[in-house]
């Protein structure tokens, strides 16, 4: 009988410490430690996170191999998360990957986290789940990030917009905080914005040519209306949370959505998928699910576990690196920022 390729995937890029097998293709495990040491400062600490990744990569290594049901020396290759993300985060998984790799004597292969987000709709966990064709568009919306990608292969994607400031996580994040409500807000805008009317309040939409978002008008716009109404009554923000968050929700998809779907009419695709921490949201997940439906496309949407930090992502997008020998050398060092 063939062996099998067993890929042992490892992500640290930002908070999330994330172990994960996959097997001819296939998830066999995917094991995530989410840091909390963060929630008390709002925002990520990057010395923290990197504090905290040394504690968890062994357990969650530990764990996601045997879920799987693998020793170490069943293991093939060992795909980490090279970049983007913050370089001491990065450094931990990558350390631990070269130190891994050396002492089992098998390959490296480096991936950026980018392609692991618009591989992940690649994930299967049965053979009969399904993947897209190329070539499609993938909408990318994180924390950190904000594209319309042309996915023409497996390694071959064009970039065809981006953010020119924030991006859509931040544009949640950022407004969530003003309403004081906890970090990372994206969740907290979700959940509110199912219960207010989006109609309620105008936020102001980018005029940017072509396809690039630009989200940190919409941001000033959002302070502003608060803080008008702040003035006049203290209590405004809390009366109002719930239409606030969702004409906020709402504004976000409606530029989402104008840039995607300029960007479907000029490549003529008839694919497109959303991946990144933003593509959870449930808003968003429908108005993209529907656009689809409208114009006679077909929409790969992720299942939510897939949609943050995780190294399945990493493990098949390392994984199809494997089956072309595309490894990584030793003085591979990691990088904090990068495009796909
Ligand atoms: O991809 P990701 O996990 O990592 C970074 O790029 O940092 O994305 C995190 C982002 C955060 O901005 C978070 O608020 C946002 O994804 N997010 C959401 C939802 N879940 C996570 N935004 C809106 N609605 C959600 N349900």
């Amino acid at each position: 009988m063939q062996q099998s390729v067993n890929i042992l995937a490892i992500e640290s890029s930002c908070d999330d410490t994330s172990a994960a097998v996959i097997s001819d293709g296939l998830l066999r495990s995917n094991v995530i430690a989410s840091q909390t040491v963060h929630e008390e400062y709002g925002g990520v600490v990057p010395e923290l996170a990197s504090r905290a990744h040394q504690q968890n990569i062994v357990p969650v290594v530990d764990a996601a191999l045997k879920r799987a049901g693998l020793q170490p020396a069943d293991i093939s290759a060992i795909a980490f998360t090279r970049g983007p993300g913050l370089l001491g985060s990065l450094l931990v998984g990558t350390s631990f990957a070269k130190g891994l790799s050396l002492a089992l004597r098998v390959p490296m292969v480096d991936v950026n986290h980018l392609h692991g987000h618009v591989l992940s709709h690649f994930i299967k966990e049965t053979p009969e789940d399904e993947v897209p064709e190329f070539p499609f568009i993938c909408l990318l919306i994180s924390g950190g990030n904000s594209q319309l990608i042309l996915v023409k292969s497996y390694k071959d994607m064009e970039i065809l917009g981006r953010t020119i400031d924030d991006a859509a996580g931040e544009a949640f994040d950022k407004c969530a905080k003003v309403m004081g409500l906890p970090y990372p807000g994206g969740p907290h805008i979700d959940r509110l914005a199912a219960e207010g009317e989006a109609k309620r309040f105008k936020f102001a939409k980018p005029h940017i040519p072509g396809l690039d978002y630009s989200f940190s008008g919409l941001k000033t716009s959002f302070l502003y209306t608060l803080r008008d109404n702040v003035k006049v009554d203290p209590d405004f923000i809390a009366k109002n949370q719930a239409d606030l968050a969702a004409s906020l929700q709402k504004t976000i998809i409606d530029i989402l959505l104008d840039k995607l779907d300029k960007a479907v009419k000029q490549t003529g695709v008839t694919t497109v998928a959303i991946g990144g921490g933003v593509s959870a949201n449930s808003g968003v997940r429908q108005a993209v699910a529907e656009y689809c439906a409208a114009n006679g496309l077909k929409a790969f949407i992720p299942q939510r576990k897939f949609t943050t930090d995780n190294a399945a992502m990493v493990g098949i997008a390392g994984y199809f690196k494997y089956l072309d020998k595309d490894f990584c050398r030793y003085d591979a060092a990691p990088f904090a920022r990068v495009t796909v």
